[in-house]
């Protein structure tokens, strides 16, 4: 039998990540701290929705997803979910308080699933009842989950087998293609991709290529759909040094930030959305 399934956090991540389990025939609830922002969200999935049917991406064959989802601004809607995903803030106490108020309105039995970039999967997992620890796992989405198949699976220190199988078994069914990783800082996936977007920014620094030269090597040589320049543009260049900082506090040297991309940051040239980044945009 389907499952119903909560979202909390109506962002960038977690809008696609229910729009993805509804697409699938889930039952998803979504959640975010006002009517105007899940409103916002609704029209944003419309948009994908519609978008996706004209590029013939999605058929119309299953309904829309919006029809299997709905929106409320009230937790306590959550009481009857049996999988919730969390994509709030990257903050310790936002998540965590998220999560202690949840576990006061879910069933013993819902899976707890955070989205979480940085924080560790344990740390969070403290923030519930002990007994509900076995039932919390790190479920790792990239940007744009609509588009992106990869889903990073981490289980916590007390996170039960089943759990993380039976999150695989989910994943599947919505299409994803999910990978177990440890918990340890940045995954496995970022810290692949910080490693070649300080290279690339050390090659800048040390005039051996422009930007727009190293995304072409990479698109045209190395078959990325994307170059890192572009890549950095598309998630601000404060996101990649608040990462880069975090992983360096756990590993050490190669993953200082570059200078050259600290001092971008401070001069206000944060990427696509600051109209200004690596190159300009209109
Ligand atoms: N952006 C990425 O590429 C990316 C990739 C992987 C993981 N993540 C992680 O996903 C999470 C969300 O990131 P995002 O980029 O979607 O951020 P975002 O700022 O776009 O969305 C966060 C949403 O959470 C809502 N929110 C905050 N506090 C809340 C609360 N107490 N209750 C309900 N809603 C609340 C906000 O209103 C906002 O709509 C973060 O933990 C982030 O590290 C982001």
């Amino acid at each position: 039998m389907l499952k119903k399934i909560g979202v909390v956090g109506a962002g960038l991540m977690g809008a696609e990540i229910a729009f993805e389990f509804a697409r699938a025939g889930y039952d998803v609830l979504l959640n975010d701290r006002s009517d105007e922002l899940l409103e916002a969200a609704r029209t944003r999935l419309n948009g994908l929705w519609n978008k996706g049917l004209a590029r013939g991406f999605y058929s119309e064959d299953a309904g829309s997803p919006l029809d299997r989802m709905s929106f409320n601004a009230d937790l306590k809607s959550f009481a009857d979910r049996q999988i919730v995903f969390e994509a709030v803030f990257e903050d310790e106490q936002v998540k965590g308080d998220t999560w202690a108020l949840l576990d006061g309105i879910c069933d013993a039995e819902t899976i707890f699933c955070t989205n979480t970039s940085t924080i560790a999967i344990s740390t969070l997992a403290a923030h519930v009842a002990v007994a509900r620890r076995p039932r919390f796992v790190g479920t790792h989405f990239f940007s744009p989950v609509s588009r992106m198949k990869l889903v990073e699976v981490m289980p916590g220190f007390e996170t039960d087998e089943a759990v993380v199988e039976e999150m695989f078994g989910h994943l599947k069914a919505a299409e994803k293609h999910p990978i177990r990783i440890k918990d340890v800082t940045g995954f496995a996936v970022n810290r692949l991709l910080h490693v070649f977007m300080i290279e690339a920014v050390r090659l800048v620094e040390e005039g051996v290529a422009t930007p727009e030269d190293i995304d072409t090597a990479c698109r045209l040589g190395l078959g990325h759909p994307i170059g890192p320049f572009e890549l950095m543009d598309a998630v601000t260049l404060s996101l990649c040094e608040q990462a880069q900082e975090i992983m360096h506090a756990s590993y050490g040297e190669r993953f200082r930030p570059r200078p050259l991309l600290k001092q971008k940051v401070r001069a206000g040239h944060n990427g696509r959305k600051a109209g200004q980044g690596w190159k300009s945009y209109d």
